[in-house]
């Protein structure tokens, strides 16, 4: 018996990374997740293939979430499918990174869109069965970005922190129908994200964190299966997962 059997989930930006590694513990622990992402098909097809060798059950749901339409869509499908949507983890997310000198209006706009702009889409949409059914689990994966600072990521800050501040409104709107909405906040976790971060940076960062190393992805899942699977009188909270690097 997992902890989340006969719950429905889905995780947006599940084909990689941090996503990937929510929908596999989700599915471990029982629930039919839907597995969002944008172009990865392949990638999206192997944690598929992972869930189901594992007798989990899973559905593709390939969308852009930074649009609102295709946002809306991919959640109603699968509310069509499953007939309820029990936990929906808002993780996908990019960086632009440039100190603010060279930021361009796209580099922010691109990324409040999607980092921000597409957890009120995927929220909104989610929200509905979730009130009708009288109960709901939203996790917003904010980071330790949007609650320190960080050269180069005025606009991956600003979505993070708008993330947090969204999170405790909305938790305070939708608690009476039984919703919980909480934030965990990863510090650096290996993914293709932190790839992109230059080795010799990489190891100045690593210098810094208490616990001595960066995050594996199944890390952080643990902490939104915790919300989940029990976390039933938690909520507008922030989870940080990140080796003690920001306390
Ligand atoms: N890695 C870190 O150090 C770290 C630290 C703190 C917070 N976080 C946060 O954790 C979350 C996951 O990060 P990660 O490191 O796992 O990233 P990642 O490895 O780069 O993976 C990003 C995921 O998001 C999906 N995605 C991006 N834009 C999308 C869109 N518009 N619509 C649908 N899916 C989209 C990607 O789908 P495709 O594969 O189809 O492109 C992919 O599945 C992000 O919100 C990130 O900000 C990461």
């Amino acid at each position: 018996m997992g902890r989340l059997d006969g719950r429905i989930a889905i995780v947006t930006g599940a084909s990689r990374g941090i996503g990937r590694a929510i929908a596999v513990e989700l599915a471990r622990e029982g629930a039919k997740v839907a597995l969002n992402y944008q172009s990865s098909e392949a990638m999206a097809q192997e944690v598929a293939d992972e869930i189901r060798k594992a007798g989990g059950e899973c559905m593709l749901a390939k969308a852009n979430v930074a649009d609102a339409e295709q946002a809306r869509a991919m959640v109603k499908s699968v509310v069509q499918k499953w007939a309820r949507l029990d936990i929906m983890v808002n993780n996908a997310g990019i960086t632009r990174d440039k100190s603010i000198r060279k930021m361009t209006d796209q580099d922010w706009m691109d990324v409040i869109q999607t980092n921000l702009n597409a957890v009120f889409f995927c929220t909104t949409a989610a929200m509905q069965p979730m009130v009708e059914q009288k109960y709901g689990r939203i996790v917003n994966i904010s980071s330790m970005n949007g609650q320190t600072c960080a050269f180069g990521q005025a606009n991956y800050s600003a979505s993070k922190g708008g993330i947090i501040a969204f999170t405790k409104t909305v938790a305070l709107e939708l608690a009476r129908s039984g919703i919980t909405v909480n934030v965990v906040a990863p510090g650096f976790t290996l993914t293709d994200m932190l790839a992109k971060v230059p080795e010799d940076v990489a190891n100045q960062i690593k210098a810094k964190i208490p616990l001595g190393r960066f995050a594996a992805p199944e890390e952080i899942a643990k902490a939104v299966t915790f919300l989940a699977a029990d976390g039933d009188y938690i909520t507008g909270q922030q989870i940080n997962v990140n080796g003690g690097a920001y306390m």
